[in-house]
């Protein structure tokens, strides 16, 4: 069974599982928090070797205060209290986005899970908080501009020389992304890690997602022909 090495997940819909359910749209980022325990879990067991979640996007700073402060305080409890676990089941954890903006309580819980787990050797968690595509390309292209300055010739860059100026150099390219919540759209998430990435959408909120939607999603992968721009093993259309 071939699975692939690296699952982006949108994680949307949280907000409508709650609504629907006459909770506290709180109530479903809490959920989701489960959700995405259960499918850490499931995608180590699979053998993932990474596994990147969009937890907060640069565009969420528009929702109302008082969302943002929760997702803020979510998050940093969440890094601090599955640390432990995390680091036990062998996960490796790498928070990407940028840091300008997050507090120094939520500066402070990423260094200590990232070196909390540094050393682990399973899956690699990639959290995209305070995470934007477009940002990112942005920042890469100052790091670039910044080596022309000490001397790299730009007529010797390489398009695989270019991911090691990503917030995380060592991921390998996207090869699925899910995105729960029945929306169609990339949202400004790894717009360069994604461009051969099959994409497999799915209704159901985040919260009700469960390890046997991954593996059906990783099914359905299994079952597409990528062609990368190429013809099929057959030699057809
Ligand atoms: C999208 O649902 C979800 C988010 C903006 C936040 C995702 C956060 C979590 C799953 C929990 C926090 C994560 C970590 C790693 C602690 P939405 O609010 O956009 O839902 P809606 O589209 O129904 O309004």
């Amino acid at each position: 069974m071939v699975i692939p090495a690296h699952i982006a997940i949108i994680m949307d819909g949280n907000g409508r599982w709650a609504e629907e359910k006459g909770l506290p749209r709180r109530e479903g980022h809490k959920a989701g928090v489960k959700a995405l325990k259960r499918v850490t879990e499931k995608a180590g067991e699979l053998g993932v070797s990474c596994l990147t979640v969009y937890a907060f996007s640069t565009e969420n700073w528009k929702r109302p205060g008082a969302e943002v402060n929760f997702l803020m305080k979510l998050f940093k409890q969440t890094l601090l209290e599955q640390a432990r676990d995390l680091f036990e089941n062998n996960v490796r954890v790498k928070v990407i986005g940028r840091r300008e903006g997050l507090s120094k309580g939520i500066l402070q819980s990423i260094s200590e899970v990232e070196g909390l787990t540094a050393d682990n050797q399973g899956l690699e968690l990639n959290i995209a908080f305070n995470y934007g595509g477009r940002l990112e390309i942005l920042d890469m292209i100052r790091k670039i501009i910044t080596e022309i300055d000490r001397g790299l010739n730009p007529d010797q860059l390489k398009v695989e020389d270019l991911n090691k100026y990503l917030y995380n150099p060592s991921y390998p390219e996207v090869e699925l992304l899910i995105r729960t919540g029945g929306e169609k759209r990339l949202s400004n998430f790894l717009l360069w890690q994604s461009a051969y990435a099959e994409f497999y959408f799915i209704d159901k909120y985040w919260p009700d997602f469960t390890g046997d939607d991954l593996l059906e999603a990783i099914r359905v992968f299994q079952i597409r022909d990528r062609k990368f721009g190429g013809l099929n093993k057959a030699g057809g259309k």
